[in-house]
């Protein structure tokens, strides 16, 4: 008797513990385009197969929103580079937000996070649009006793950081190793400078020059090889700035209207434009930057009438479109992770 009790207990601990998948972590090497510098990480949260794909699965779980209705893709979206086609995005119950869903493409090197520059780290920022209740209204320790019923995300957290549990720091790492991978270096242009230089047409070819050229100083503000320069400026979109940008964060007046430099890379992608989405294609941003009228004391000086006919202002946006990264926005293992 009392061993047909053993056999038992130890035919339902076998069952048990198959029940429970094992896992075991290795280290990832992200492939870093050569012309990028090196991606560094903050100590524990260097690339993992089980980081990664843990954050894969966070990114586009809908349970991180407090309706169960919307998860980050839902504003940051693949095949837009990460973003999500809307003027300012919809967050949770239809409230409208307030600014432009920027792409996430290279995020890894961005020295600070936000419009306006507020936040330092890509693991702070995960806490930002969870908290915002116009983006996901979600509670993070509501969230964690949900995800915790589920045995095999607790397993990827156990091998991925050694924590006994799904809790605010495992889901904000996670985040932040797949963001991490979000890496866009495979343009046209890139190739043409990598030496294919059959990549790009006359008239693409016209744009880069304008867009790099004394004339234009595009390319002070959108600098290589991501295309911005990180900095903040205002660039006379209006005169009464409703958003104040940069100030939000450091209560300066002379910060007033500005913004940080969009990257370019994928912008054929990411329209609506600018940080709130008030323009709907490239030809117009041109025609805007090329007027340069002066709006707004805190205009950087760099945007002036720039008097660029009609066909130099195609070529600039021909240029731009050379930008998109198409192997990017159609790489597989950026999508939502196949059904477990
Ligand atoms: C409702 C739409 C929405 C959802 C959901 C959302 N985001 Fe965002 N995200 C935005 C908007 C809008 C901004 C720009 C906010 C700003 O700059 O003030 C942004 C900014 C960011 C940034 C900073 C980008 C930069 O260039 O500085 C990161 C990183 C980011 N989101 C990641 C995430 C992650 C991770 C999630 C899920 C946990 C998420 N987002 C959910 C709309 C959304
Ligand atoms: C003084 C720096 C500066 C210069 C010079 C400049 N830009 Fe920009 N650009 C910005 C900033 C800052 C924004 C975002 C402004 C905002 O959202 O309020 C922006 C926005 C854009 C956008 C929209 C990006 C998006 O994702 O919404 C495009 C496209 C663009 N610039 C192209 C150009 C081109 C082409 C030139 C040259 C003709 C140029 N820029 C010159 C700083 C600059």
């Amino acid at each position: 008797m009392k061993r047909i009790v053993f056999f038992g207990l130890l035919i339902v601990a076998l069952i048990a513990c198959e029940q429970i998948p094992l896992h075991n972590d290795e280290p990832v090497k992200l492939r870093i385009p050569s012309q990028f510098p090196e991606m560094t990480f903050p100590k524990g949260n260097e690339p993992t197969k089980l980081r990664i794909a843990l954050g894969r699965i966070l990114f586009y779980d809908k349970r991180l929103s407090t309706n169960h209705d919307i998860s980050c893709s839902s504003c940051h979206i693949l095949s837009s580079a990460f973003t999500d086609g809307k003027t300012v995005s919809h967050g949770r119950m239809g409230h409208s937000g307030k600014r432009n869903a920027p792409t996430l493409a290279n995020i890894a090197w961005m020295p600070r996070l936000m419009m306006e520059g507020g936040v330092p780290s890509l693991e702070a920022q995960a806490l930002a649009p969870l908290h915002d209740s116009l983006e996901m209204g979600f509670n993070m320790m509501v969230y964690v006793d949900e995800l915790n019923e589920d045995e095999n995300l607790k397993a990827m957290a156990k091998a991925a950081y050694g924590r006994d549990s799904i809790d605010p720091y495992v889901v904000t790492c996670a985040l932040s190793a797949f963001q991490r991978t979000f890496i866009s270096g495979d343009s046209r242009y890139d190739r043409y400078k990598s030496g294919y230089k059959n990549e790009m047409s006359e008239m693409e070819m016209a744009g880069m020059s304008l867009f790099f050229s004394e004339k234009t100083k595009c390319s002070e503000c959108h600098s290589e090889p991501f295309f911005t320069d990180f900095g903040y400026y205002n660039i006379g979109l209006e005169a009464d700035y409703k958003d104040t940008g940069k100030e939000r964060a450091t209560h300066d007046s002379s910060d007033i209207g500005k913004f940080k430099t969009p990257t370019l890379r994928n912008i054929e992608l990411t329209g609506p434009y600018m940080h709130d989405g008030r323009m709907s294609t490239l030809e117009e941003v041109v025609s805007f930057i090329n007027r340069g009228e002066k709006l707004h004391a805190n205009q950087d000086e760099r945007i002036v009438p720039l008097h660029l006919s009609d066909e130099e202002q195609a070529q600039i946006v021909a240029f731009l479109k050379t930008l998109t990264d198409w192997n990017f926005v159609q790489n597989a293992n950026l999508l939502a992770p196949p059904e477990r």
